[in-house]
């Protein structure tokens, strides 16, 4: 008999159920599915603020190309940039998809950013001053990157976890971009070995915040709850935050180089890295775009987003011409 029910008569109740059913199982949940709410609005924040973080994370790089240090650096560095913003427009299109239901479009996503409604990355509200940045940020900032993102790869959200399938196949080669700049300063002068480390220094508090705060202070579910009961991720901030330092720490240290916490030490019988915390106030009002570049940042998007109007006129269907 419930073969033959439409699955629009079933219950709320029922619907719940048979999603939650569906995600045990390690089904996938596609564009048109019977989703709850709570889940479609938790991946609309999540998938808008990731795609809008790629767009957002291209503008220090892009800072970079013109003044890269020799042609393969560049074309290195312009693949890269491309790549992001070609993350952020696949990343758009989904979320897209899931804001329908509310009669949203990709158009409003940017009009939120400018805004200040959404949310992007802390690290990209931070300056890159030299070419030790331009390194550490392909380096660390795409390795912790990978980090979260291979942790949703299996997420329960079809077209989310298809668009990390490519987008994380192409950190990767950002990753190795990055190292290999940071190896070849390491292996340089010390000006250049002194500028990777003041770039680390620099850089450290905003890697550690990267992964968000171990516990929300929001009252109630907490976010990470929920991606978390949805299977949108499988890990906490703060387990992505020691896979990091896990990676990570042993790397910096082998180039000879320190990390600017006197506290830092790996508890053999807690099995963890202890760390001074990074000053969660600041976190918050960075990314409430009060870091040291966010007006910049969000500016020159603006300024791209009006000054390539005529690009998206001239792709839009209605102004197709027969
Ligand atoms: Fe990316
Ligand atoms: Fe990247």
């Amino acid at each position: 008999m419930s073969m033959t029910l439409s699955y629009d008569r079933l219950s709320e109740e029922e619907k719940h159920r048979r999603f939650l059913d569906r995600i045990e199982k390690g089904e996938k949940i596609e564009a048109d599915d019977w989703m709850p709410d709570d889940y479609r609005q938790t991946l609309i924040k999540l998938i808008s603020m990731h795609g809008i973080s790629e767009i957002m994370g291209a503008l220090p790089e892009k800072e970079w190309v013109p003044k890269a240090p020799s042609l393969r650096r560049k074309l290195g560095i312009m693949a890269k940039v491309q790549d992001e913003m070609g993350h952020g427009q696949l990343l758009l299109r989904v979320a897209e998809d899931l804001m329908k239901p509310y009669g949203k479009t990709r158009e409003e996503i940017m009009q939120d950013l400018f805004r200040g409604d959404l949310k992007f990355h802390n690290v990209f509200h931070m300056p890159a001053p030299t070419w030790g940045d331009a390194g550490l940020i392909g380096w660390l900032v795409d390795g912790a990157a990978i980090i979260t993102q291979t942790n949703m790869l299996k997420a329960s959200y079809g077209p989310y976890a298809r668009a990390l399938k490519r987008i994380c196949a192409e950190e990767v080669f950002h990753a190795q971009h990055g190292e290999a700049i940071i190896l070849a300063l390491a292996e340089g002068t010390d000006a250049q070995r002194a500028m990777i480390q003041d770039a680390i220094d620099r850089w450290w508090e905003s890697l550690l915040m990267f992964f968000g705060p171990a516990t929300s202070t929001t009252t109630g579910t907490s976010k990470q709850d929920i991606t978390i009961k949805y299977k949108i991720r499988t890990k906490t901030n703060e387990q992505l935050r020691q896979d990091f330092l896990d990676k990570y720490i042993p790397r910096v240290l082998s180039l000879g180089l320190t990390i600017p916490d006197e506290t830092l030490r790996y508890d053999k019988t807690e099995e963890k890295w202890v760390y001074k915390q990074p000053d969660w106030s600041e976190f918050k009002n960075i990314v409430r775009n009060n870091g040291p570049k966010s007006k910049d940042r969000l500016n020159l998007r603006i300024n791209a987003y009006e000054n390539n109007a005529w690009v998206r006129e001239a792709l839009s269907p209605d102004e197709a011409v027969v």
